[in-house]
């Protein structure tokens, strides 16, 4: 099966398992991606009846515009009943990498602020020791340099992600080889880096459901 195909299953098993769960109240948060769009997709036809969404990027909320649903801020809500978001990579224990597309501080935000966090991936990003995926992490542009030179002393090789604005107006570098043993020690370290405003590993907050697509099935991993 083509991965594209993976992506879709996933996402329509993520619309089916919330969709018992939702109410007229009900806010859902969406995230950014490729997968994610299948699952944007499945929304604007289907029109869901709920309060609102809340989108991690402008691009999203762009592909939201058909379904219907009333585009929220989140400082306008008190709690995101479901989460729906891709995922670059993740292990067995539901951490994750996130920020391919580089929304990752929103969908940080966002996966935090949520009762149920569904992150639907296909089987090609799995990895039990995270980090083949480069990190991405989003920083202050003023900061760059003395952050890439910390992530070096760490024994990881920052690059620049070239003409690259994300949508708080910060930069993104990304990581390549870098020895994430502990992902949830790792996301507390880079996060004192001062002028570091979020990195991509999703451990201190993992994912309550992973929905993996393989040639077979979609797999629910939850425990
Ligand atoms: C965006 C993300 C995406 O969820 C991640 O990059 C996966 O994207 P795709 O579904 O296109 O493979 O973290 O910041």
């Amino acid at each position: 099966m083509e991965q594209e195909d993976k992506k879709r299953l996933s996402a329509e098993k993520a619309y089916e398992i919330i969709k018992t769960g939702l109410h007229k109240d009900s806010v859902i948060g969406i995230g950014t991606g490729s997968t994610t769009n299948y699952f944007i997709e499945i929304l604007n036809n289907k029109k869901l009846d709920i309060k609102g969404a809340i989108c991690s990027s402008e691009a999203s909320k762009k592909n939201l515009t058909d379904s219907g649903i009333d585009i929220l801020e989140l400082n306008e809500v008190h709690q995101i009943d479901y989460y729906i978001d891709g995922a670059d990579e993740f292990n067995s224990r539901k951490e994750l990498i996130k920020g391919g597309g580089g929304a990752l501080t929103r969908e940080k935000i966002l996966a935090n602020s949520s009762k149920k966090f569904i992150c639907i991936v296909d089987d090609t990003k799995y990895s039990e020791v995270l980090g083949s995926f480069p990190l991405p992490i989003e920083v202050i542009e003023f900061a760059r340099s003395a952050i890439s030179r910390e992530i070096l002393k760490m024994g990881g090789r920052p690059v620049l992600r070239n003409n690259f604005v994300t949508d708080n107006g910060n930069q993104i570098i990304d990581v390549h080889h870098l020895d994430i043993k502990v992902p949830y020690e790792m996301e507390q370290l880079i996060n004192n880096i001062p002028g570091v405003v979020e990195n991509g590993i999703f451990a201190l907050r993992t994912a309550d459901i992973i929905l993996k697509a393989t040639d077979q099935s979609v797999e629910e991993i939850s425990i």
